[in-house]
């Protein structure tokens, strides 16, 4: 990736229901607070027109919360507000909820730019459904695939989920997602949070059956030419998530909204995480930056191991070595060391682990980092 180039995340945090899981910043409002939260982050935008006017905008994503909960009224705010700039990226995504895929709404991001969708599905079973606490069917799942496609989107990521719990099995939503075809394919095992309610009525799922799910939807997408470019993400060819390999990458980005996290150079920034601090901040004139930290260069470049590594492409070390010097002695006997035991592949000048080193990739890092 080039230097100047700058991905743009925003965050449009309302949701309908709020999942009995999500512990993501997402809140239920009402279309006033809506309307004035759009007025604060184009106010944001403001704030970083001096940062953006001379990068390259690579990609845009937007990303919840539900993005496709807002309005057909507050999206055509959203987008007449946000610098034409913006839309000159390769990739924009929008993620949506299948309950709030309209015709409609998909014509008005046809019309901004928009080129990807990333819809949350998770499941195509009705009852497990019910237990994360969705209000779609698996039904409206698949009618929301044909109106995407009917609006003419050719770049079409679902998330799916895993590792719900015994009795919750995830082959037959695999089967069904394999049907529709989608380009791009998400996975998530579930995380249960003590503060969310699905943690009162369900027991985290052992190792064992969480890496025999797994291991059942790499097998089935493999076969179905979807091919795994990073540790929980699919595409067919040519359809990997080039806002999401930016992240891994380390390239540059700018996330605006409540909650949002931005990289930018030697520093990591984060917003404020409440609606009320994130408009008083800008009220204020204030950027709503909750917390700042000025990454040192060993900082930088055990990121770039540890985000890299996630890709099957792994590491490319000739880059590494440009910006950071070479790999200590100890990194690279522990190489040697995970090579020997077939957790570390090194082709050519690029790193990278082998699916037995993806399954043990904290304990690889951890030697890493010493
Ligand atoms: C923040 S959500 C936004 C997308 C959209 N609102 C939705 O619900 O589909 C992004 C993805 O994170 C995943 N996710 C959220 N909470 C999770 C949890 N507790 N455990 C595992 N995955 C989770 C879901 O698969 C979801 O699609
Ligand atoms: S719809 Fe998505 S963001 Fe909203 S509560 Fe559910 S999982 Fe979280």
């Amino acid at each position: 990736m080039m230097k100047n180039n700058l991905g743009i995340y925003i965050h449009l945090p309302f949701c309908k229901e709020k999942c009995s899981y999500c512990d993501f910043t997402s809140f239920c409002a009402d279309e006033k607070t809506q309307s004035r939260y759009i007025d604060d982050l184009l106010k944001e935008v403001s704030c970083y027109r001096s940062d953006t006017e001379q990068r390259d905008i690579s990609t845009l994503y937007f990303g919840g919360g539900t993005p496709s909960a807002l309005s057909p009224f507050l999206l055509e705010k959203l987008f007449r507000g946000l610098p034409k700039q913006y839309f000159s990226a390769e990739e924009i995504t929008f993620e949506m909820n299948p309950e709030s895929v309209s015709l409609e709404k998909l014509s008005i991001l046809k019309e901004a730019g928009v080129n990807r969708i990333s819809l949350g599905i998770q499941s195509f079973a009705d009852r497990t459904l019910d237990l994360l606490g969705r209000i779609h069917s698996a039904e409206e799942g698949v009618a929301a695939v044909h109106h995407i496609r009917q609006a003419g989107f050719k770049n079409l990521n679902v998330d799916l989920m895993y590792a719900i719990g015994e009795g919750y099995p995830v082959e037959e939503s695999v089967r069904n997602l394999v049907k529709l075809q989608p380009d791009h394919i998400s996975t998530y095992p579930l995380e249960l949070y003590d503060h969310r309610p699905l943690s009162k009525i369900l027991q985290p799922v052992d190792d064992a059956l969480s890496a025999q799910e797994f291991s059942f939807i790499h097998d089935e997408l493999i076969a179905n030419g979807y091919v795994r470019y990073e540790v929980s993400n699919f595409a067919k060819p040519g359809f990997a998530s080039k806002h999401n390999i930016g992240y891994w990458e380390r390239t540059d980005y700018l996330g605006l909204g409540v909650s949002a996290h931005s990289l930018l150079g030697s520093h990591r920034h984060s917003n404020s995480l409440t609606l009320a601090a994130y408009h008083d901040a800008l009220s204020r004139g204030d950027k709503p930056i909750e917390e700042r930290v000025e990454l040192t260069r060993e900082d930088q470049a055990f990121e770039m191991l540890m985000l890299g590594l996630r890709l099957t492409d792994g590491v490319d070390l000739s880059l590494y070595r440009e910006r950071y010097g070479d790999l200590s002695k100890g990194q690279k006997k522990s190489i040697m060391k995970f090579r020997d035991q077939g957790l570390i592949d090194r082709r050519k000048d690029r790193l990278a682990l082998t699916p037995e080193g993806m399954n043990l990739m904290n304990l690889v890092l951890v030697e890493l980092m010493e």
